[in-house]
């Protein structure tokens, strides 16, 4: 599992560089760590700089399916935008509204260095703008229309 970097880490803030060699050994042994570290940590979305590597690189679990993004760019969003319920692995214990484009289109490289485009509705739209915002450097408090404090219940049963 990968240590994921905590808001006011620095390279969060950083925008992150482009993947240009997708069969490069170093980011095919990142791309099942930043699953598995996801998967272990209850997050639907891990950005590359989250845990320390400013590329452009995210994955992204829905329904049960995940989802490898390389080098992501909406290239399409609807006119409607919604509000929903963001937290996120780097920002622990806090949570806020934030205003998603309700449906985008992406265009991307996956795991196999393959172009994919995929659009997107509802909640997966939500997690790749979230995802993509991390890749640009941007936090979804910097864009939350009110923030609150969860705090987990001292628990380790
Ligand atoms: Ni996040």
């Amino acid at each position: 599992m990968l240590k994921i970097l905590i808001n006011p880490d620095p390279i969060l803030r950083q925008k992150a560089k482009p993947v240009t060699n997708f069969d490069d050994k170093k980011l095919q042994k990142l791309i099942p760590e930043m699953i598995e570290t996801m998967q272990k940590s209850d997050g639907v979305g891990l950005a590359a700089p989250q845990i320390g590597e400013s590329i452009r690189l995210a994955v992204v679990t829905y329904r049960k399916k995940t989802i490898v993004l390389i080098n992501p760019e909406i290239i399409k969003r609807s006119l409607l935008k919604e509000w929903g319920e963001e937290g996120c692995l780097s920002v622990p214990t806090i949570y806020g509204d934030v205003k998603r484009h309700k449906k985008i289109t992406v265009n991307y490289i996956d795991a196999q260095g393959k172009k994919q485009c995929l659009q997107a509705f509802g909640m997966l739209a939500r997690i790749i703008q979230h995802e993509v915002d991390h890749l640009d450097g941007i936090l979804f408090i910097d864009k939350a229309k009110k923030l609150f404090t969860l705090t987990p219940h001292e628990s380790n049963d």
